[in-house]
């Protein structure tokens, strides 16, 4: 057997290993293994590509070739523990941002080595491989700014605002027909300038398709960026005739693509509206004026009235995790059902910053999951509920997206936290959350706000108890 076709078989081994890594992932209970199928496969995937370059007959370039190989090897995995272990939970979206571009920017100088060292190919391949160089180039350039912009909002080095310029669905739409004539031209005739051409046109439709898109709806723009850089992978495993890429970056594409859809319907945002970086979305007509009087409470009294209640939900959000307050809220909640009171979670589908990120913090806490509901299923027993406390949150628990048809929240389905007894909302100000809009709970009659740190807070009200 050739050192190829054995490299294939274990290939096919990864590659299987991948698909039970994704399996796994699908539950809770199963999670882990899922990931341990993931780094078996990955290192499989490694140590075989880098036997493979090891055992042809030995060359000066294949000692360079080596060289480079483990230093990238070394680089990349000093940079990778280190992220990994330094970055807290709150930063992790930004963090997974920043590696999709990586893959992006992969995909491009890819494309570019593989234009610039382009083999003899007959009359008919080369017209191919000026296509996979393209439409690797293309993919990996609008992954690489797109995911840059994503990594920029979500870690509030810029606003998480929409920008509308004038005519913006008009310059996508010319920009992907410019990427069809480019690429039929460099088919037929592959100048260097129409790579560099189609180089900057993806990096700035990237760049354009992302900053389009709303706070709001950045979950989905994550979730379509992993898609995104799934099929750069793919197209630069076309380039290196690298079939485990080829396979695993269908994976990610697939199933990237496939989440953005659900966390769409969740949202109940168009899918096409957002891979089109907000097509059909008007401009944010609403201001961000105060709408009303708000009432503030103290630990004590909340801890009173909390004392009193037969039935509490507790809805957390992002504020939860940025004060880690989940211990103590845990412990409220341990403390309450003690005391008799029926005690659950609501979790919002794009609570905090991450899928499932409320899910992690409250098992984290070791909350157990049975009292931890889902939007739908808690949605319709709110109205029923004596208290309500909104940790943190605030997009996910906004009336506005309901009430007011010109919010860009609007039609987005949150948890109607207003319909209860009494809601007291946890945050240290009056300012918006993530997707910049107004939040009107704060002025509802029924409502309180308990300014301060949610750890803080939390933990007064457990002395009061
Ligand atoms: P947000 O709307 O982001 O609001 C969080 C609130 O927490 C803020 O208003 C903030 O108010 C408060 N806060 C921050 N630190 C706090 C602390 N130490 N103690 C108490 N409060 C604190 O939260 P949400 O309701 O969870 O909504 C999530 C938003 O993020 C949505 O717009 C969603 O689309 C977006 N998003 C979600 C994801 C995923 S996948 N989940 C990914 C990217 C974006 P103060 O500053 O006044 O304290």
């Amino acid at each position: 057997m050739t050192a190829q076709a054995l490299a294939n078989a274990a290939y096919v081994v990864a590659a299987l290993l991948f698909v039970m890594s994704l399996a796994g992932l699908s539950k809770h209970e199963t999670g882990r293994t899922g990931i341990r199928y993931g780094i078996a496969g990955m290192a499989i995937a490694i140590a075989v590509t880098v036997w493979l370059s090891l055992s042809g007959s030995w060359t000066e370039s294949t000692l360079l070739g080596v060289g480079l190989l483990v230093a990238a090897l070394i680089v990349g995995a000093v940079i990778g523990l280190w992220r990994a272990k330094v970055v807290a939970m709150t930063g992790m979206p930004e963090l997974i941002a920043l590696f999709h571009s990586f893959v992006g920017l992969a995909a491009v100088l890819v494309g570019w080595n593989g234009a610039l060292h382009a083999k003899e190919l007959s009359a008919e391949l080369a017209g191919v491989h000026s296509a996979e160089v393209f439409i690797g180039v293309f993919i990996g350039a609008v992954t690489f700014t797109g995911s840059i912009v994503a990594y920029l909002k979500l870690s509030a080095k810029m606003s998480s605002k929409p920008l509308i310029l004038p005519g913006r669905n008009i310059l996508n739409l010319l920009a992907l027909l410019g990427f069809v004539v480019l690429t039929v031209a460099y088919v037929i005739t592959p100048v260097l300038g129409l790579l560099i051409a189609v180089t900057i046109l993806a990096l700035a439709l990237g760049w354009h398709l992302v900053a389009s898109i709303g706070g709001g709806d950045m979950p989905v723009v994550v979730s379509m960026l992993n898609s995104y850089s799934g099929w750069a992978a793919a197209a630069t495993g076309f380039l290196l005739g690298n079939d485990l890429l080829i396979v695993t970056g269908a994976l990610v594409g697939s199933s990237g693509a496939y989440l953005s859809y659900i966390m769409c319907r969740a949202m109940n945002r168009s899918f096409i509206s957002v891979i089109f970086g907000g097509y059909g979305i008007e401009a944010p007509s609403e201001s961000d004026e105060e709408v009303g009087e708000h009432t503030e409470t103290d630990a004590a009294s909340v801890a009173e009235l909390l004392s009193n209640a037969k039935t509490v939900v507790i809805t957390p959000g992002y504020g939860m995790a940025v004060a880690q307050a989940q211990y103590p809220v845990a412990e409220l909640a341990k403390k309450l059902r003690e005391k008799g009171v029926e005690v659950r979670f609501g979790i919002h589908p794009v609570a905090g910053r991450l899928p499932g990120h409320m899910n992690v913090l409250l098992a984290e806490a070791k909350v157990p999951y049975d009292i931890v509901l889902e939007m739908d299923e808690i949605n319709e027993d709110l109205a029923s509920t004596n208290v309500v406390l909104v940790i943190g949150a605030n997009d996910t628990v906004n009336p506005a997206a309901t009430e007011n048809p010109s919010s860009p929240i609007a039609g987005m389905p949150v948890l109607k936290v207003w319909e209860a007894e009494n809601v007291i909302v946890f945050k240290r100000s009056m300012a918006s959350g993530y997707a910049g809009v107004a939040n009107p709970l704060f002025y509802k009659p029924n409502a309180k706000m308990l300014f301060g740190d949610a750890k803080e807070k939390v933990n007064d009200i457990l002395k009061a108890l």
